[in-house]
């Protein structure tokens, strides 16, 4: 297997990243990856301001490409091409990242690949992994909430996902609503360990339905309805009332992710299930896909956490995977804000 090389950027959301990617007879490396989060930038805002984003990335892009460079200890030279995320994500930042490549693209004479981000996640399996097709991919996190089904590097399909919010949104806004601290995956993870699911029962939205569309906004808004009853009833929150709302909320979701991953699997039978994103970092939502996955026969698998949230080592890899099928792209390439798989 001849070796390549590829350098990923991504700046689509509040991350810049960029990575180096070597795939051959030694097997798959990752031999630089850098990730320069903003969430100190966007924190007094509530969620990430498009126009504060963009200038982070056109700010930050080159340098992560030069320390990902002198990580790896390799020159331009040393590469076979250049991948960077060409969407779907905050216009202005893929922009900045589209530039970047396209500058290193026509400086150096190196191809340029165009990567779909969503594609990034949903193959991190194959370069954590080696995952073979075909195999589902869940992908939950601040932005993103669907199950792929996929069957080539460039092939997806589409089973379901959120109808609203994303469920990282959805922890975000709970632990906003509780007044716990962002991200709120982690905060309201830690509170519903100490809760009881059961004194707050709360909708499973659209589990009447088949398929395996989700929705996140109605459970929200019944959190909050249970919420302010406590608050009228006894004037305020106890922590013991925080923690059973908590545990309440992730054990609603955490049964949705059940029910919906049992119908993907009987949508889509193949061999294995793979999950990416923030809130796939969460223990007990992934307890129970793997005991779903057990019960169905079917291997589980969860890239470290690094590699399942936003980074450019993934982008690198997808980039690695449309260089061997002969896809390559120019000057010309666009940035996307929408690009569905
Ligand atoms: O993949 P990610 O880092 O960024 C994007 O959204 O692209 O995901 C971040 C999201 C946030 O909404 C965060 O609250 C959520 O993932 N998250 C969690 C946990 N850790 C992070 N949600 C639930 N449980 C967690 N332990
Ligand atoms: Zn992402």
């Amino acid at each position: 297997r001849q070796s390549i090389t590829i350098l990923g950027i991504e700046s689509s959301c509040d991350d810049t990243a960029a990575a180096i990617v070597r795939d051959g007879p030694e097997g798959r490396q990752i031999l630089a990856n850098v990730v320069e989060g903003q969430t100190s930038l966007h924190a007094a805002f509530g969620g990430v301001v498009p126009e504060i984003a963009a200038r982070a990335h056109a700010e930050r892009v080159d340098g992560c490409v030069s320390k990902a460079m002198a990580e790896a200890g390799l020159g331009f030279g040393d590469l076979d091409a250049v991948a960077v995320t060409a969407g779907p994500g905050l216009i202005g930042g893929v922009m900045a990242g589209v530039m970047c490549g396209k500058g290193i693209s026509a400086a150096t004479g190196l191809p340029l690949i165009g990567v779909n981000h969503l594609a990034g996640h949903a193959l991190t399996p194959r370069l954590t992994d080696g995952l073979a097709f075909p195999y589902i991919m869940l992908l939950v996190s601040g932005g993103h909430c669907q199950y792929l089904r996929v069957d080539g590097a460039d092939q997806f399909t589409r089973l379901g996902g959120s109808i609203d919010d994303a469920p990282g949104e959805a922890f975000d806004k709970v632990a906003k609503l509780l007044g716990l601290a962002q991200p709120g995956g982690p905060a309201v993870e830690a509170e519903a360990r100490k809760g009881d699911a059961k004194r707050f029962p709360l909708p499973r939205p659209l589990m009447d339905r088949p398929g395996c569309d989700m929705s996140f906004s109605g459970l929200k808004t019944a959190l909050l309805r249970a919420r302010d009853k406590v608050i009228a009833e006894k004037g305020g929150l106890t922590l013991a009332d925080r923690a059973d709302l908590c545990a309440g909320f992730q054990a609603a979701v955490t049964d949705v992710f059940a029910e919906k991953t049992r119908r993907a699997l009987a949508l889509a039978p193949v061999g294995a299930l793979a999950v990416a994103g923030g809130v796939a970092a969460n223990l007990a939502i992934r307890a129970e896909l793997e005991t779903v996955c057990a019960v169905s026969g079917v291997r589980f698998l969860a890239p470290p956490l690094a590699l399942c949230t936003d980074n450019a080592a993934m982008i690198a890899w997808a980039g690695i995977e449309r260089f061997r099928s002969g896809a390559r792209d120019d000057l010309t390439l666009s940035a996307r804000p929408r690009w569905p798989l």
